[in-house]
């Protein structure tokens, strides 16, 4: 028995019924529709369709239903087709008539679509305070790691000299924008759609903004066929999920790379690694991979429903139950990626002794072709003349920093005694302390605007 069969001559096909239904994973949903739906008697009780007794029965039917469910006392049957006729039909065995007429000037078209943009307000609310999270640790690490220098690099070729805290705080700016995606994501989101009925607004004249109120969104929707049909809040936040997806992926990236004996910048924590089955030796860093590889997912979330949404007219179609799911597989995966890459950062331990030998002191070059530059030369020139000692040293085989001045002269006579200065790392990291620089005093400005931002 279906709650919409009254026009129809035979029961659905099997097969038709479990490819329709979506109970399996919209009861995710559960808690939302048992909000929606208190809030929604009490509106109806408003303006008299229900007596306060019904509805306090319909009330308490409902919270039963949630207690429950969390109890892991309800039973799904086959005919419940979503979450919205499930909870209808149990608040019905439990209420009786009331239970029947809370379906009034309702539709399950307004009714998902607030189901799916409260979780959606907690989903990204819940994101957005493991991004917190993670920023944290970032600032940690770039608080406990100030002293090391790392080559910085472009292309993976060592490109000049930065503070591993530079590094890490870079990380720390672009989860401040993914916070701000997630912000306007929420914006889009934070709109009540009950009362929009099936497309053409409610039959009945409740108190929108009542509901509103009682279910804490901050808008009330303008146009019932935009709300009923709308979508685009669920884009927005699985492409905010996609972005963070990305762009963690490339931080698992460079760690994975520096965690190779091959570079042995970084080792990871043995309980956020594993092992071979065959290869004894082996400790893979399985943690970042992963965090990597569900950048993929994370991305083909978003492209699944923008794929789906994509030609819809308006108002309501089927096709639009397959925006829930996509929804819970990322905000899943996303909660597992965010935590895991946070204890990772905080447990890694940083190899400085392999970091310092690693250093190429042609990493200085751009400091001597300033040097120059400083000394009157144009900066085009100076390129060249530091090119040429360049090559120089890989033809003499000589490092760039053991030259005698009396051969760094042949190359430009402006080299004077003072040009020993530049050979130094820490001498290069101080050069720079232009705003948003590696210098020290501007990283540490940087660490804290950072944590001045996190007590907001
Ligand atoms: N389970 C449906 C969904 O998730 C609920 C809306 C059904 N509306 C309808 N007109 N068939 O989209």
């Amino acid at each position: 028995m279906k709650m919409w069969d009254g026009r129809f001559s035979k029961p659905s096909d099997a097969l038709m019924e479990s490819f329709n239904n979506s109970i399996s994973f919209d009861k995710a949903l559960i808690e939302e529709d048992i909000a929606g739906s208190i809030a929604w008697a009490s509106a109806l009780q408003k303006i008299g369709v229900f007596s306060e007794a019904d509805c306090s029965k319909v009330i308490d039917g409902l919270n039963s239903i949630l207690e429950d469910y969390k109890n892991g006392r309800i039973n799904f049957s086959r005919s419940d087709e979503d979450i919205h006729m499930a909870v209808e039909r149990l608040l019905t065995e439990r209420a009786g008539e009331a239970g029947e007429r809370l379906h009034t000037g309702r539709s399950r078209n307004d009714q998902v679509i607030t189901d799916t943009r409260l979780y959606t307000k907690k989903a990204l609310t819940n994101i957005k305070d493991s991004l917190i999270e993670l920023q944290k640790a970032v600032v940690e690490r770039a608080r406990l790691d100030l002293q090391i220098i790392i080559p910085g690099f472009t292309h993976y070729q060592q490109a000049q000299p930065v503070l591993l805290s530079h590094y890490w705080m870079s990380f720390f700016w672009l989860l401040e924008r993914e916070k701000s995606r997630i912000h306007h994501a929420l914006i889009s989101t934070d709109i009540l759609p009950l009362g929009s009925g099936a497309l053409a607004g409610s039959g009945f004249a409740v108190d929108r903004d009542a509901i509103a109120a009682e279910l804490g969104f901050s808008k009330v929707s303008e146009n019932s066929m935009d709300m009923v049909s709308s979508r685009d809040f669920l884009l927005e936040t699985l492409s905010v999920f996609a972005s963070i997806g990305i762009h963690l992926s490339r931080y698992a990236e460079d760690l994975i790379v520096w965690s190779t004996r091959e570079f042995g910048f970084v080792e990871l924590d043995d309980a956020w690694s594993t092992g071979s089955s065959m290869m004894p030796q082996k400790k893979n860093p399985d943690s970042l991979e992963l965090i990597r590889g569900k950048s993929g997912r994370l991305l083909g979330n978003y492209t699944r429903l923008a794929t789906t949404l994509k030609g819809i007219g308006l108002t309501y179609f089927k096709d639009l139950q397959e925006d829930k799911e996509p929804l819970f597989d990322s905000e899943h995966n996303l909660q597992m990626v965010l935590k895991v890459f946070t204890h990772v950062l905080l447990t890694l331990t940083i190899r400085e002794d392999r970091i310092k030998q690693d250093l190429d002191p042609f990493l200085l070059a751009t400091d001597m072709a300033d040097y120059l530059v400083r000394k009157g030369m144009s900066f085009r020139q100076a390129h060249k003349v530091i090119g040429r000692i360049v090559g120089y040293c890989v033809e003499a085989d000589i490092e760039l920093t053991k030259i005698p001045l009396k051969k760094l002269r042949d190359f430009s006579d402006l080299f004077g005694e003072d040009v020993m200065l530049l050979y130094s790392w820490e001498q290069a990291i101080a050069n720079r302390t232009v705003k948003g620089g590696t210098g020290w005093e501007s990283v540490k400005d940087q660490i804290d605007r950072a944590a001045a931002l996190m007590q907001k």
